[in-house]
């Protein structure tokens, strides 16, 4: 009836590793923990929250693009279900991306100006992960490329994505091959530069709002990128206010205006027919 101090270790519970693979050998966390050397001199408590921040950041995003790039090449197959598994993934992990953000708020302007200096110019604007995701979904921009001039391997996968059309891409290409009257320019086009405005997709999309029962599984994906979208900003917007509280008007490590540079991030926007469709709607709905 009493609770006791200690669990025993039942029978069939693996004990000896000698042999066997461990949990610390699967994950290979020898590598993942000694992965974190703090720099300040002397050496400063609160470096560490700042590393695993970052780091474990950048392992979402591994997965990230992971789970976007299979939703891409589903888009491409026309399996649209599985691809929308995918992408109900990457919004739960934006979810805990923006979530994390409140872990680094604990860090204050006097903590964070012990350790600054050592970071140099050192900075988030050179993730190639962080622009590898930008790039997936659209946010294409050949000079961003050139940030990584230092790093081969990361400019060569920049390039690469660069040049390949992205998630929206295919699902416009998607679009298209149902018979939906589609601008031809947009389904074979220089993938390099950022999808631009378009008002006869905008004409399109808003066919497939106005008829949901007839297009209901692309009605349900237009609704689902436009979720990643919302959540994509979401954590531009609390890494900006995170990064408000802690360096206020100062600049960044990596040489921008700081606060300001970050703001103009949440004017972008990868899914522009699917905002401009909700004013139309809007609208006419208004006017009837
Ligand atoms: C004390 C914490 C942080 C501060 C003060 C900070 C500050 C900044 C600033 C000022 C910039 C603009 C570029 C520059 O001049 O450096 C920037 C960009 C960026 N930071 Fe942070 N940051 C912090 C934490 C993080 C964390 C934890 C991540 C997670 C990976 C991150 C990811 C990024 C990314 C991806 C960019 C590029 C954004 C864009 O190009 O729109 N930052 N950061």
């Amino acid at each position: 009836m009493g609770v006791t101090s200690q669990r025993p270790i039942e029978e069939g519970v693996q004990r000896d590793f000698r042999r066997a693979m461990s949990y610390g050998d699967y994950l290979d966390l020898d590598t993942l923990l000694s992965a974190q050397h703090p720099l300040a001199q002397p050496p400063q408590h609160d470096e560490l929250l700042f590393i695993v921040q970052h780091q474990t950041s950048e392992l979402w995003f591994k997965l990230v693009l992971h789970e976007l790039r299979s939703a891409r090449e589903l888009l491409r197959a026309d399996e649209l279900a599985a691809a929308l598994k995918r992408l109900a993934r990457v919004k739960h992990i934006q979810s805990t991306l923006t979530e994390q953000w409140s872990v680094l708020a604990t860090l204050t302007p006097s903590e964070y100006a012990q350790f600054r200096d050592f970071l140099a110019t050192s900075s988030g604007f050179q993730s190639y992960q962080y622009r590898a995701v930008e790039f997936l979904l659209g946010n294409k921009n050949a000079d961003m490329v050139r940030v990584f001039d230092h790093d081969p391997a990361a400019q060569q996968m920049l390039e690469s994505l660069l040049h390949e059309p992205s998630l929206y891409d295919e699902f416009i290409a998607l679009l298209a091959r149902r018979g939906l009257p589609v601008p031809a320019e947009l389904v074979d086009r220089d993938w390099s530069k950022p999808h631009q405005p378009n008002d006869v997709l905008a004409q399109v999309i808003r066919s497939i709002y106005e008829d949901p029962e007839h297009h209901w599984d692309v009605y349900e994906t237009c609704e689902e990128l436009v979720d990643l979208e919302d959540n994509f900003q979401f954590w531009r917007f609390r890494h900006l206010k995170t990064v408000e509280r802690i360096i206020g008007s100062a600049r960044g490590t990596g040489g921008s205006s700081g606060v300001p540079f970050l703001r103009k991030a949440l004017e972008l926007t990868f899914f522009p027919e699917l905002y401009a469709v909700r004013g139309q709607i809007a609208e006419s709905g208004r006017s009837s």
